[in-house]
């Protein structure tokens, strides 16, 4: 059943290129345009919407916090994300002209569910993305985007992570698309960069062997912090919450901007820090800054473990390991950033004798509030 693996959540791992090329499959006619006939929200609703909310709990929350820079950024409609169970208990301003987004792998978190029979009843319209068919939350929302990830049984979430990503973006791109505006012509570029991700992922996934070192030396490690900006933020969370989840071990993410604001004051020698630097060529010419970061936190003594692109070379001096991911669009980039995160938490606590598809005190879907 593992296909060789030492465990699903290893397997899963690997079969992130499918998961992603898999969700994009048949979202597009033959001039490649987006088609989505499973939306069924009329296009005036959806030219209508002048807000997005995204709702969801732990991963499924990072994946909707990546998707609002991209939606925001193609769509130009305001785009929030919201933990479910936040959401439902205070007063959100929600009505008719809102789409809300649901995104959960299990369809059955009881946190996501009551957030989208509330928003429904504030008369907003729910998208579901959702990596199970005939689970509840699809069936309670208007509509469904499936992520074709396949079964997920590792308790820690991988490949549905980079499958919600996909999808929110295939959403934002065709909203773009149906809405006209700016952005509406690039979609099908995006679409285009987005369907040679896959074989960028199985780049990264074949160039691991170094991070797997990496992780096996750091069994004793007590603390480990996470620093990203733009959609490498969330990517920090995520690489933080899946250290937590499987290895135990205290991990915490960052926006790198953040960094002066309080956490420096942690950084003491030997601390180890991941820092996810944004590509030297994105747009919003953020990578200076992430680099002055790196060069700030290694004077203090951290030792920097820098995800840098190919051919960086404004981070070597400031890292003590650079993990290399191939060129991506800025906004892409979560899809290969997070992977080495991954496989680092997941050998981690492999190296720790840990169950690493089963960690103590989890359940993969959380079906009471
Ligand atoms: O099934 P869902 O996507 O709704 O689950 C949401 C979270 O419970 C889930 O992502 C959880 O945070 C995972 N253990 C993360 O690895």
């Amino acid at each position: 059943e593992k296909g060789g693996y030492p465990n699903f959540m290893a397997k899963e791992i690997n079969e992130q290129p499918h998961a992603v090329a898999d969700t994009l499959l048949g979202r597009t006619d033959e001039t490649g345009r987006l088609v989505l006939d499973e939306l069924r929200i009329s296009e005036d609703d959806l030219r209508a919407v002048d807000k997005i909310v995204i709702i969801a709990c732990g991963t499924a929350a990072y994946a909707g916090m990546v998707a609002k820079y991209a939606i925001e950024h193609w769509c130009r409609i305001p785009c929030e994300v919201e933990l479910a169970h936040e959401f439902r208990y205070r007063d959100p301003v929600v009505n008719e002209r809102t789409l809300v987004v649901a995104i959960s792998q299990s369809g059955e978190t009881m946190d996501t569910l009551m957030a989208v029979k509330h928003a429904r009843e504030l008369g907003a319209k729910v998208v579901a993305v959702c990596n199970t068919h005939g689970s509840t939350i699809p069936r309670e929302s208007d509509a469904v985007l499936y992520t074709h990830a396949g079964p997920e049984i590792a308790v820690a979430s991988t490949k549905a992570f980079l499958a919600q990503i996909t999808a929110c973006y295939i959403l934002g791109l065709y909203l773009a698309q149906l809405r006209g505006g700016t952005y509406a012509d690039e979609a099908q570029a995006v679409m285009k960069d987005l369907h040679e991700v896959p074989a960028k992922i199985q780049q990264v996934l074949d160039g691991l062997d170094r991070v797997r070192e990496i992780a096996r030396f750091m069994a004793d490690t007590r603390s480990v912090l996470f620093l990203g900006r733009h959609v490498g933020y969330p990517v920090a969370l995520e690489g933080a919450l899946k250290l937590k989840e499987l290895a135990y071990i205290h991990a915490e993410g960052f926006a790198a901007g953040e960094l002066k604001h309080g956490p420096i004051a942690l950084i003491e020698p030997g601390q180890p820090v991941f820092v996810i630097v944004p590509s030297p060529s994105s747009e919003h010419g953020l990578h200076g800054k992430v680099v002055s970061n790196i060069q700030e936190i290694r004077a203090r003594g951290a030792r920097t473990l820098v995800i840098a692109e190919d051919g960086d070379e404004d981070v070597v001096p400031f890292a003590d390991v650079v993990i290399r991911v191939p060129q991506t669009p800025a906004l892409l980039a979560p899809l290969v950033t997070t992977v080495p995160l991954q496989v680092f938490a997941c050998e981690l606590a492999t190296a720790k004798g840990l169950d690493v598809d089963q960690p103590r005190n989890l359940a993969k879907s959380v079906t009471v509030e």
